[in-house]
């Protein structure tokens, strides 16, 4: 009789809790973007967990900080070469949408694909500089300014978490993992960064703490 009791009061107490934590998600909503970024209330995610989340994104940042991916994401109006991120060879410039000066654009050189042998133009599909209104600047950013820039609609092209997520594995981010002859991928696998990328965003997309 006595363990009956017990079991009945375990069950009633797992009830209990069950019941508060579906409260407690209903309770506390948070804001999301919906798909054309404007602000759309939703559940609180019941997965989020900072800790895991601002780790995976820590451990995205060799490659987010490698010159495969800063050559394209620095300070200034013009693209970057090589490993020392050096200036762009014939004064090429990001121009007014990120495609080039008036006159000479990206693709002029850039192919949807690598140029076979050493110090060709290295390419992939739409390749070309984000535009000076949203430049995504990376340089001198701090880990947490970085997933801040990352994550905010207006600088990323107005892009939800999983849509950063999706972007992450498009052609032209992917050319990191096969950038061309004479230059070193980005420092991690890339479905390993695949997965990284996707626990950042279902643990609830966290940033590091400043700095
Ligand atoms: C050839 C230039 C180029 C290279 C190399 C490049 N990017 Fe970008 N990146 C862009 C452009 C252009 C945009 C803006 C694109 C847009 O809005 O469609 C962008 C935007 C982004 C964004 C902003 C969020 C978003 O969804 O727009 C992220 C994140 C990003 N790139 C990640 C990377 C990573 C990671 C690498 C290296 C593995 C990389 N990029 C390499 C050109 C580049
Ligand atoms: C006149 C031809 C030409 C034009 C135009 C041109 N590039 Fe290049 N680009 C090259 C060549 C050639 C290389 C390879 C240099 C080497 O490996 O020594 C290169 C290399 C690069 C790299 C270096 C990749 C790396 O990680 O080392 C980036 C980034 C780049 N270009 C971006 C751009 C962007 C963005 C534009 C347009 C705004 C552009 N380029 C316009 C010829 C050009």
């Amino acid at each position: 009789m006595r363990q009956a009791d017990a079991i009945l009061a375990i069950g009633f107490l797992a009830l209990l809790c069950l019941c508060l934590s579906n409260l407690r998600a209903l309770a506390s909503p948070g804001i999301a973007r919906g798909k054309h970024g404007e602000s759309v209330m939703v559940p609180e995610n019941p997965a989020a967990d900072a800790g895991i989340s601002a780790a995976a994104f820590t451990s995205m940042l060799p490659v987010l900080r490698h010159p495969r991916c800063m050559n394209c994401h620095s300070s200034g109006d013009f693209p970057r070469q090589g490993d020392d991120r050096h200036p762009h060879s014939m004064r090429i410039r990001r121009g007014p949408d990120g495609t080039g000066g008036n006159a000479v654009k990206c693709s002029t050189c850039h192919q949807d694909h690598n140029l076979a042998g050493p110090h060709m133009p290295p390419g992939a599909p739409g390749w070309h500089l984000p535009s000076p209104q949203e430049p995504m600047i990376w340089e001198g950013l701090t880990d947490g300014q970085l997933c801040a820039l990352i994550l905010d609609p207006k600088q990323n092209g107005n892009r939800s978490p999983a849509q950063i997520a999706e972007h992450m594995q498009t052609p032209l981010v992917r050319w990191a993992w096969n950038p061309g002859e004479g230059r070193a991928p980005v420092p991690m696998p890339v479905e390993q960064f695949r997965t990284e990328t996707e626990l950042w965003i279902s643990k609830g997309a966290a940033c590091p703490r400043q700095p």
